[in-house]
């Protein structure tokens, strides 16, 4: 199965990932995690925009848009599609519904959509709906550079925008409140119903 995890910085995505693949294997499947800005040739571009070390994308969105969806097919293409094919689930840190988000904020939705259409969409795609106190002192506490959408006021914005666009791609909804523990019962409990 091909799944997605996203939510607003901080919401403990990267952290969930690796505990739902560990939830998976021990419940006997394979699992894959895997993250996007990816660490490919056309992510590494993209990370160093977004920690301010090349370039000047901030005036030109709609070509960090189609960066970003570049990144995305030829993530899939090299990592995601092979290990579908050979049975193991996929469990992607941030995809397509991030660029309907973040780059939504700047872009027209019409201009994300379709860069974005060749991209195939995950079966399941879970938000992590943290607060946004709860997030920005994890961020705090995790330290280093502050990227570019790390803003609070942004921060208000982006997580309404994963409640309004999550049914648009069945995205289910998860309470990010709570210990690790607890949100990793929730993530696992979702996925749980949609394998079976
Ligand atoms: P990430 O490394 O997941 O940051 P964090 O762990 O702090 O959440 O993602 C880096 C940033 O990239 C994050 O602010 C969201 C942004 N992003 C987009 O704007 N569009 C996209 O399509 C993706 C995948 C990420």
């Amino acid at each position: 199965m091909f799944i997605a995890l996203e939510g607003i910085d901080g919401s403990g995505h990267t952290t969930q990932a690796h505990a739902l693949a560990e939830a998976l294997t021990r419940m006997g499947r394979q699992a894959y995690v895997t993250a996007e800005p990816s660490h490919g040739p056309i992510g590494k571009i993209i990370r160093d925009f977004l920690q301010g070390r090349v370039g000047d994308f901030k005036r030109f969105q709609e070509s960090l848009t189609l960066l970003f969806a570049a990144d995305r097919l030829h993530h899939y293409g090299t990592e995601i599609k092979p290990k579908l094919d050979a049975g193991i689930d996929v469990i992607c840190d941030r995809y397509v519904l991030s660029s309907w988000v973040y780059q939504g904020l700047q872009v027209t939705e019409d201009w994300v959509r379709r860069t974005n259409q060749f991209a195939p969409l995950p079966e399941l795609t879970l938000i992590i709906d943290t607060p946004i106190s709860d997030a920005k002192q994890r961020r705090d506490i995790r330290g280093g550079i502050e990227e570019i959408y790390e803003v609070q006021h942004l921060q208000e914005t982006i997580r309404e925008r994963y409640l309004e666009l999550a049914p648009s791609i069945h995205a289910v909804i998860i309470n990010g409140a709570g210990t690790q523990d607890e949100v990793s019962k929730r993530l696992v409990k979702a996925v749980a119903e949609k394998l079976t």
